[in-house]
């Protein structure tokens, strides 16, 4: 996280909850701007974030595996320019598996 400068800006792909959601606050803290993402329009942590960040956290919606709503997102963001894009989103299976691990399905889910 050292790299993400004061006044950077940030996307991060994947942060309501857990770590994308930490990830947004560190970005916050340390004076970062954030364009931050959730799937459900139901409220989450992150917006409460945003109602402390002062106007630098922006929150956008997409699942990423819906590519129409990738391209809908590319489309509303695609004149602006990001310091650092963190894709967090995705799921765990194990501590100890990894991606060469898993079939090809498994590892689009
Ligand atoms: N926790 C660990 O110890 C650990 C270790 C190694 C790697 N990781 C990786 O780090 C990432 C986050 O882990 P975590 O523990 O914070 O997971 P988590 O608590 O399950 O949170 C996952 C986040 O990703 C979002 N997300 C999931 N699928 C998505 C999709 N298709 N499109 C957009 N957003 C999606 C979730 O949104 P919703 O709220 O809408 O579900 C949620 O915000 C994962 O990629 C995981 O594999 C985690």
């Amino acid at each position: 996280m050292s790299s993400v400068s004061t006044n950077g800006s940030v996307l991060l792909i994947g942060a309501s909850r857990g770590l994308g959601y930490a990830i947004a606050a560190e970005c916050i803290d340390r004076g970062s701007r954030v364009v931050a993402t959730v799937r459900s329009p139901a409220r989450t942590t992150l917006h409460e974030l945003k109602d402390t960040a002062g106007g630098r956290l922006e929150i956008e919606h997409v699942d990423i595996n819906a590519p129409e709503q990738v391209r809908a997102l590319r489309e509303r963001l695609g004149a602006r320019r990001f310091d650092l894009l963190f894709v967090n989103a995705g799921v765990t299976n194990g501590p100890s598996e990894t991606s060469a691990d898993v079939t090809t399905e498994e590892f689009n889910h």
